[in-house]
C-alpha cells in the first residue's frame, strides 16, 4: 500500500505537466504583434483611428503592435482594415483606388471586396481569384472612433463593448488624443500613481500638505479592472478613476471651463510600438447644443493659444527636459498643455519595462503594483493556454475628481 506521500508523487508524475512560462515585468515592454501582450490585446476590440481622420473615399495608414494597418473608408461611407500589402506582390494598400466599397490595387489592378476576398485579376488569362484574399478585420465605429479586432484570423471578433453611460442623450464629445514616446503601459500605470498629481503635475493640482490631509490611496480588482481611489482625510475631497482591462481609462480630471465641472473622460492606449502609444482620449461634454458650441468656441480659443503643444514639439520639449536643457518652472503654459508635457518627460524618462532600472515601491504605489499584477497574472494565463478572465464595465462605476484644495 502506497503511504500518502508516494501517492502525492505518483500522481503528479503521471499527470501531463504544465509548460512552464516565464512571464515577467519585462514582458510588459514588448509590444509586438506575437508578444505576450500583442497577442493578449488583439483579443479585444481596439480603436484605430478618430472617424473624422478617414473622409469617404481615402485610406490612411496607421501601425499598431508593432506593424502596419490600412484604414479605408469606402463609398458607402463604411470604414475598413486591411492587412498594408497587396497579395499579389506586396503593393501598399494604402494607395489602392477605392471602387465603391472595394480596393483596387494601383500595381496591376487586382481587386478585393471589403470581405478582403480578391474578385478581380485583369492580367490573368485564367483567374484564381477564389484563391487570394488580403486580410480584413471585422471593423465598428463607436464614440467617434473607428475600433478593428485584431485577433487571430479565423478567431470570432467577441461582442463589441458599449458603454451607455457614454452615449446617452445631450452628451456631445470631444477629441483630446496624443502620441506619446513611450511604451503604452507607462502610461497606463501612470494612472494608478495617484501620489504624482501633487508634485510632477502641481502647477494644476497644488501641492496638498501629505502628512496632515494627502490622500489615503488605494486599489481593488473590479469587475472590469482596477479602481484607484484617494480619499483626503480632512477635507473628504476624493479621486476614484479606473483603468478597464486591458487599455482603457475611465476618469474625471480637473475642470477647464466655466460650464464643465470635471473633465470626464474614456481613453484607449493604443501601441504602436515598444516605445510609442497613442493615447485615444473622447471627452464626455454633458451639455446641449447650443451649450456645447459655447463650450467648444472657448476650447478653440484656448487650443489657438497652445502653440507648442503638437506632439512633434511637446516631444522635442520633452527631450530639453531629459537634457536638463528645460526645467519645470521654465514651461510655458500659455503655449503647450503642461499636464501631458510633465507626463510626457516622466513616461519617457522612466524607460521601459523591458530595461527600465530597478524601483523600490512604497504604500503609495498600490495602484501601479496592482496594474502590474493583474496584467501580468493575465498574460501568464495566457502563456499556458488557461481561460482569461472576462473583462465588463458597470453602470455603478463613478469617476471622481474633486480631490483639489
Ligand atoms: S501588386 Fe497588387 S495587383 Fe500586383
Ligand atoms: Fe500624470
Amino acid at each position: 500500500m502506497l503511504t500518502k506521500p508516494e501517492m502525492n508523487h505518483a500522481s503528479a508524475a503521471e499527470a501531463p505537466a504544465k509548460p512552464e512560462t516565464n512571464v515577467s515585468f519585462a514582458d510588459l515592454g514588448r509590444v509586438g504583434e506575437h508578444s505576450l501582450v500583442g497577442r493578449y490585446m488583439r483579443r479585444f476590440w481596439q480603436p484605430v483611428a478618430h472617424s473624422h481622420d478617414v473622409a469617404v473615399g481615402r485610406s490612411k495608414s496607421v501601425r499598431y503592435f508593432n506593424r502596419e494597418y490600412v484604414i479605408y473608408r469606402g463609398q458607402s461611407g463604411a470604414a475598413y482594415v486591411v492587412d498594408p500589402h497587396c497579395p499579389h506582390r506586396a503593393t501598399p494598400m494604402v494607395a489602392a483606388w477605392i471602387e465603391g466599397d472595394d480596393l483596387r490595387c494601383v500595381y496591376h489592378g487586382w481587386k478585393f471586396a471589403s470581405s478582403g476576398q480578391c474578385i478581380e485579376q485583369p492580367a490573368e488569362r485564367k483567374s484564381f481569384c477564389d484563391k487570394v484574399k488580403l486580410r480584413s478585420y471585422p471593423t465598428r465605429e463607436y464614440l467617434g472612433l473607428i475600433f478593428a479586432y485584431l485577433g487571430e484570423d479565423q478567431a470570432p471578433a467577441p461582442d463589441f463593448p458599449t458603454y451607455s453611460r457614454f452615449d446617452g442623450e445631450n452628451i456631445n464629445l470631444q477629441f483630446e488624443s496624443y502620441t506619446r514616446p513611450s511604451n503604452f503601459f507607462n502610461n497606463l500605470e501612470n494612472l494608478g500613481d495617484l501620489s504624482h498629481l501633487a508634485y510632477l503635475h502641481a502647477d494644476i493640482t497644488g501641492r496638498w500638505d501629505e502628512y496632515r490631509d494627502g490622500p489615503v490611496i488605494t486599489a481593488k480588482e473590479n469587475e472590469w479592472g482596477v479602481e484607484f481611489r484617494g480619499e483626503r482625510p480632512v477635507s473628504g475631497n476624493k479621486i476614484v478613476q479606473y483603468v478597464g482591462m486591458p487599455n482603457v481609462a475611465y476618469v474625471k480630471g480637473p475642470p477647464n471651463d466655466q460650464a464643465v465641472a470635471f473633465r470626464e473622460f474614456i481613453a484607449w492606449w493604443m501601441p504602436i510600438d515598444d516605445d510609442h502609444h497613442i493615447q485615444f482620449t473622447v471627452v464626455i461634454v454633458r451639455l446641449g447644443a447650443e451649450e456645447f458650441a459655447g463650450y467648444m468656441a472657448r476650447e478653440d480659443e484656448r487650443k489657438r493659444k497652445l502653440t507648442m503643444n503638437d506632439d512633434a514639439t511637446r516631444e522635442m520639449l520633452a527631450d530639453k527636459m531629459l537634457s536638463g536643457e528645460l526645467r519645470f518652472d521654465e514651461m510655458d503654459a500659455e503655449k503647450v498643455k503642461t499636464l501631458w508635457l510633465t507626463d510626457d518627460f516622466a513616461q519617457k524618462g522612466i524607460g521601459n519595462p523591458a530595461n527600465r532600472p530597478p524601483e523600490i515601491m512604497g504604500t503609495a504605489d498600490i495602484g501601479v503594483a496592482l496594474c502590474r499584477k493583474v496584467w501580468l497574472r493575465e498574460l501568464k494565463k495566457l502563456a499556458k493556454g488557461e481561460p482569461l478572465k472576462e473583462w465588463k464595465f458597470q453602470e455603478s462605476y463613478e469617476a471622481r475628481g474633486d480631490y483639489l484644495s
